[in-house]
């Protein structure tokens, strides 16, 4: 796995792309409803971006990804909240109708959450970028207040994420026993246990489970290609 393809792997969850269409087609439940299905199929592929610049294992390279990674999901944020705010959708209102606000609705909530990933594993790298630029502070506190009220995050692997990741990059007031999961300097006193590590964990288990079925559906031809990305 390379450079380049990781960075064209990062980007991809990332930058807008209209995924949303597929879902809505299927009309089910409340816009809400569907918008959460559809989020936990995107943060498979977040997990799985996230799990290719993880083995990538070259600090230098790792840095040089997130820094342009970062450059486009902070673009993508603040493009989103610039149409959210001038059509007043508010995260706790209805679900919003239009292709437009619901593509950038998603967009917040969607790198919010994947930015929340980055930071807890590469706590060094993104703080390195992070803590110099108040524009990213200021679109990450607004992107995490607009998650929490949409109800998103409530219930599931994710429900961890908002505050955790507010406590990692020090929005809000880190609680006396907070401990960043991924932090090699805590892990010998906080082992596996840990409820976001244990999330994570939860998730790749059943993203795999599903590939196995995929995969029993589909042929050993499709599999074989899935396994090389
Ligand atoms: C989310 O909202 C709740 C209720 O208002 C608040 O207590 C909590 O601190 C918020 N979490 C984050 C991460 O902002």
């Amino acid at each position: 796995m390379d450079f380049l393809w990781i960075c064209l792997i990062l980007l991809a969850v990332v930058l807008p792309e209209g995924s949303l269409a597929d879902l809505e087609k299927q009309r089910m439940g409340s816009g809400l409803e569907i918008y959460k299905k559809l989020f936990e199929v995107k943060r498979k592929d977040q997990m799985n971006a996230l799990k290719n610049l993880i083995e990538l294992n070259d600090i230098n390279q790792q840095y040089k990804i997130i820094d342009i990674m970062l450059k486009g999901l902070f673009k993508v944020l603040e493009d989103s909240r610039a149409v959210l705010i001038a059509a007043d959708v508010l995260p706790d209102g209805p679900f919003p109708q239009d292709e437009k606000l619901k593509d950038a609705y998603s967009h917040v909530v969607e790198n919010t959450a994947f930015f929340g990933d980055v930071v807890l594993r590469f706590p060094k790298i993104v703080h390195h970028y992070f803590d110099r630029n108040s524009n990213w502070n200021n679109l990450i506190r607004w992107g995490i207040g607009f998650c929490n009220l949409t109800g998103v995050f409530e219930q599931g692997p994710h429900s961890q994420l908002l505050g955790l990741m507010a406590q990692e990059l020090g929005i809000s007031e880190k609680s006396p026993n907070y401990r960043n999961p991924f932090k090699a300097d805590h892990s010998e006193f906080f082992p596996s246990a840990d409820t976001f590590q244990k999330a994570l964990r939860e998730e790749e288990k059943r993203r795999r489970k599903e590939e196995k079925r995929k995969e029993i559906r589909k042929g050993p031809r499709i599999s074989r290609s899935q396994s090389e990305l």
